[in-house]
């Protein structure tokens, strides 16, 4: 849910001047990514100079040091975040566990009983969002997984609000005086008038009490939600699980009466998956992390902002089995000199991304704020299309992303040469599966019973003197495909046009989609295809790959 109230001045991060060894560079950086973020994915490099203040060298250096570590790609003068970046809240959501342990319980809820359920934790005076099972509904009711919301406009604050301390209770209320109309919350709309404070004070007490909150349309019109808490062994709460829903479908008094057996007994499986989850798999010890920094400092010089990549990568040292380490631990991750790590934890503290208790430091939920939001609502069309204009440009042919839909493929991206005369193919058109490239690509990974009951249904119609059409040498076809990664389909849809594809896979290996240059066949001979075409095609499909597998880590990526 995003709003179109003007953005607000950037959250300026705990109150109070920065620590004396805290490192500008990785201030700015983060202040320009937290930018981005709230604008929603993606601002012109003059907005970001006006929003964080920066001199435009300044933003200028941030924005190639974000682009050579991957986070931003710079598409003239507009600055927009990719999938890259999601690494960093990936290494607090692997380094938490919650999502992998709690995730299947909260998509079965969903899918019980037809409404969204979401994950949620605290952060401060507000209530970020870990996980979100929704529903595909015209009327679209969920926030995005690292959307920030102020706690007492919502069903999980009052549950949280419940471990608060005087210190909490205390910024809770200034922020409020500072803020009377939630501005500094992009993702809600404005608060319309300003609510007594006492109102959230009754809440959170009743909230003890019961074991439960509503949030009765609290955020906007419409929109009900039900929570309850999912506590650790020791009582604590580890995070809020809430089931959301329309006024169409249930008035607040309807939602507790008949959701709220179902959410309890999903916390209980989920309170058991805390205490007996199978533990963490073995930590890989990364090392070397920050190594790469050094070479893109010699290569780019002052536009490469080396304390500001090392920075960022103190919080990939984090992860899945590495929840909390010192200050040696991050050090030996990362490579970095220890009194360079400690600066960028300092750093890490004082803008609220570290918590440190004794010698362990951890990541907080506000890593989520660095890119999280707009990119967990990505599709794969949207993460292959920077991709494939890269392809296009090196090949001059035009490329495509195809997935199968029934006996067709159909097209969910292309990017055209701009020639004259040039290879036509809309977004959303479909073509017979088995005379395109793409097609092949993805008939050949099927399972084989699958495979044979599609081929006994579409091999029938030539299109062309040449199409491959029977059962028998269609599946010849398609055996050779599997063989050697790719298919190159000649003249078999249309004369005179030409395609070869490879398969896009998935985290766990399953295509997914397929990617294709299509040309016409007086632009290169099938075995051109092969030896000028084939290796740049391949490239593109696995960087569309990695960033795939970064953004479903733990955020769903549709096909189209
Ligand atoms: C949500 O998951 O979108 C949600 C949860 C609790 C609320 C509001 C929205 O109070």
């Amino acid at each position: 849910m995003t709003t179109s109230h003007p953005l607000p001045p950037p959250d300026p991060g705990p109150a109070g001047a920065p620590p004396p060894e805290a490192v500008a560079p990785l201030m700015r950086g983060i202040a320009v990514l937290r930018h981005l973020t709230d604008a929603g994915g993606g601002a012109g490099l003059s907005e970001l100079e006006r929003s964080t203040g920066l001199a435009r060298s300044t933003v200028d250096r941030i924005v190639a040091t974000l682009a050579r570590m991957g986070h931003v790609r710079l598409d003239g003068r507009t600055a927009h975040l990719t999938p890259r970046v999601m690494e960093l809240g990936n290494a607090y959501l692997a380094a938490l566990r919650l999502p992998a342990l709690l995730r299947e319980h909260a998509d079965a809820l969903a899918d019980a009983l037809d409404e969204s359920v979401s994950l949620a934790v605290a952060d401060g005076d507000g209530i970020r969002f870990l996980h979100q099972a929704t529903r595909r509904r015209a009327l679209s009711l969920s926030f995005r997984i690292g959307d920030l919301l102020p706690a007492e406009r919502t069903a999980p604050g009052p549950l949280l609000a419940t471990e608060w301390t005087a210190a909490d209770w205390r910024r809770w209320q200034a922020r409020r005086a500072a803020d009377p109309t939630d501005r500094t919350f992009p993702a809600v709309p404005p608060r319309p008038h300003p609510t007594p404070d006492h109102a959230f004070g009754t809440a959170v007490e009743r909230a003890r009490s019961d074991g439960w909150a509503l949030d009765d349309q609290l955020i906007e019109p419409g929109l009900v939600a039900l929570s309850a808490p999912v506590r650790t062994a020791d009582g604590r709460i580890a995070c809020v699980v809430s089931v959301v829903s329309h006024t169409s479908r249930h008035s607040a008094d309807s939602l507790r009466t008949a959701l709220l057996p179902p959410l309890r007994t999903t916390v209980t499986a989920m309170e058991a998956a805390l205490t007996a989850g199978p533990p963490p798999p073995a930590p890989d010890t990364p090392s070397g992390l920050a190594g790469w920094t050094g070479a893109s400092k010699q290569e780019l010089g002052r536009e490469f902002v080396e304390s500001l990549a090392r920075g960022l990568t103190v919080i990939t040292a984090f992860g899945e089995g590495r929840p909390s380490l010192t200050l040696s631990a991050v050090a030996e991750a990362t490579g970095l000199a220890r009194a360079t790590a400690r600066r960028a934890l300092i750093t890490l503290e004082h803008l609220g991304h570290v918590t440190a208790h004794g010698r362990d430091f951890r990541l907080t939920p506000r890593v989520l704020a660095l890119g999280f939001p707009p990119l967990s609502r990505t599709t794969l069309p949207r993460i292959a299309r920077p991709h494939l204009t890269a392809l296009t440009g090196r090949v001059q042919d035009s490329s495509a992303l195809a997935v199968l839909a029934g006996d067709d493929v159909q097209y969910t991206a292309w990017i055209p040469t701009g020639r004259i005369m040039d290879v036509d193919i809309a977004v959303g058109s479909r073509l017979p599966a088995h005379a395109t490239s793409v097609g092949r690509v993805l008939l050949a990974a099927l399972p084989p019973e699958e495979r044979a009951a599609r081929l006994a249904r579409s091999a029938a119609d030539p299109l062309t003197a040449r199409t491959v059409t029977g059962p028998a040498d269609l599946a010849a076809a398609l055996d050779r495909v599997h063989a050697d990664g790719y298919a190159l389909v000649d003249e078999e849809l249309e004369e005179g046009l030409r395609s070869i594809a490879v398969p896009v896979r998935d985290r766990d290996g399953t295509p997914v989609a397929a990617v294709n240059v299509t040309l016409h066949s007086s632009r290169r001979t099938p075995e051109q295809c092969v030896t000028d075409v084939l290796p740049a095609l391949r490239a593109t499909a696995a960087d569309i790959e990695t960033d795939l597998h970064i953004a479903t880590r733990f955020a769903r990526v549709p096909p189209l």
